[in-house]
């Protein structure tokens, strides 16, 4: 068989004019932009992870077998019934109209009032917040948000080429001072700020909701500044107890941008989310939405449609609550029994626990070693632009079922004993002990600065 051959671009002269390298002959041919894609250190460690006999504390899938099938193939029969060619055909840039009036139902929820006619429908939330920035950010602009913060969303920005500056957060969310500072910082040094992204309930990773009070505060700090909010809001409505504060939307309908989706209180298969924005800017994400994709995807957008319709979605919600605030909890208590040294947050709604290792310890260095150990999990430093978080761990209970958590929580505790044990070692001058320093072990409160 003939070998393949390498294809090598040439100018006239005969050189090569996209001198690439062994692994990617086009290498210089991209955009600049394209640097900020670059894939994290851990993904190829996650492939491993994937095999069955891990348990994946890792990533942040719904449980969406708590979904009863036929709630979902009752609505698609009946939209391939009374609407085939409709739900088989391209659509409106902005979203089925139908569907965005029912959007309004499920914010109102959270406390908003709005028009429809000022929601886009994406492809999930994650492409309005590529939609956002590709209108936002130009090259050199600083994008504020919590530390830490959702990666994907980062990449985003990054891939923009914007810088991400991180606020700090504490048990009630991000801190308005802290904030404030930080935008005077940069002004002095002559920053573009072009908005703050924040995940005020049930963060991901941290799991913190924003106080109520702080929500009025950073909304005026935000204004006082002429800085525009991006609101992402994907696990709202997944609360375990007291229902949270209502959204930060609710409270301005000039200075923020909300996103909502179906991905986590449905399933994220469908890929339907949405942007409420400001009417100007509602025009915009409009023609960067055709731009992009023509519009979402009609079938999609109807047969959710159609479930709102015919479903009891509200209950449906309640459902998904039980079962995540039972991982929740599952996981707590296996944190209180296996691993008394660390310290976490424990959130009220969502997917996420956000661990605090003892001193010295780094959760990335040690993820090879769990993977091993049969459990995997996200390194802190996944979450910050800046390279923190590596004493920090985000444990996902979304996904795996309460017997598994405890399992992985208890394999996690071997590798963090283990760790600190080699760390003793190498350390201590004195006779090698199996337990760790008592100082190590009562790290302060969670603080995600
Ligand atoms: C904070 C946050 N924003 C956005 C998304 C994207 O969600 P989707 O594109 O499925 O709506 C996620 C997904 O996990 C998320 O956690």
């Amino acid at each position: 068989m003939k070998a393949k051959q390498k294809r090598i671009h040439v100018s006239e002269q005969g050189r090569p004019t996209a001198p690439g390298n062994n692994l990617d002959p086009w290498y210089s041919s991209y955009a600049a932009r394209a640097a900020g894609l670059s894939a994290s250190e851990v993904r190829a460690l996650f492939a491993v992870a994937s095999r069955p006999e891990v348990v994946s504390l890792a990533g942040g899938m719904p449980y969406v077998s708590a979904l009863p099938e036929d709630l979902v193939t009752n609505a698609m029969s009946t939209v391939m019934r009374d609407e085939g060619p409709t739900a088989l055909q391209y659509g409106s840039g902005q979203g089925v109209p139908k569907l965005r009036e029912q959007i309004l139902d499920v914010m109102a929820l959270e406390g908003i009032k709005a028009s429809a006619s000022d929601i886009v429908v994406t492809t999930g939330s994650q492409h309005a917040l590529e939609l956002f920035s590709k209108l936002f950010l130009d090259p050199g602009d600083v994008v504020l948000s919590e530390g830490p913060s959702y990666v994907t969303a980062m990449v985003i920005f990054k891939s923009y080429q914007a810088e991400v500056a991180h606020v700090p957060m504490d048990d009630n969310g991000l801190i308005p001072e802290a904030l404030r500072e930080r935008i005077a910082q940069l002004k002095a040094e002559g920053r573009r700020l072009k908005f703050l992204y924040t995940i005020p309930t049930f963060h991901n990773p941290a799991g913190v909701t924003l106080a109520a009070e702080r929500r009025a505060e950073i909304l005026q700090i935000a204004q006082e500044n002429g800085i525009l909010v991006l609101e992402d809001n994907p696990y709202g409505l997944l609360y375990f107890n007291q229902q949270p504060p209502n959204a930060i939307r609710s409270l301005d309908e000039d200075g923020v941008v909300y996103l909502g989706t179906f991905s986590k209180t449905l399933a994220p298969g469908f890929r339907v989310g949405w942007a409420l924005a400001p009417h100007a800017i509602r025009e915009k994400l409009i023609l960067a939405n055709e731009a992009a994709i023509l519009c979402p995807s009609s079938f999609s957008q109807m047969v959710i449609s159609e479930y709102l319709s015919q479903a009891d979605w509200k209950g449906q919600i309640n459902t998904f609550r039980g079962v995540y605030k039972e991982r929740k909890e599952t996981m707590i208590s296996a944190l209180e029994e296996y691993l008394p040294g660390c310290t976490w947050t424990n959130p009220n709604g969502g997917f996420y626990v956000w661990l605090t290792l003892p001193d010295d310890l780094d959760s990335k260095a040690m993820l090879p070693r769990a993977v091993k150990e049969l459990v995997a999990y996200t390194p802190g430093t996944a979450f910050y632009a800046d390279g923190g978080g590596r004493q920090n761990i985000r444990l996902s209970f979304c996904y795996p079922t309460p017997e598994q958590i405890r399992v992985g929580i208890r394999r996690l505790a071997n590798v963090v004993n283990g760790e600190l044990d080699l760390l003793h070692t190498f350390t201590s001058s004195g006779p090698l002990t199996t337990r760790r320093s008592s100082q190590s072990f009562n790290a302060p409160p969670p603080n995600m600065s």
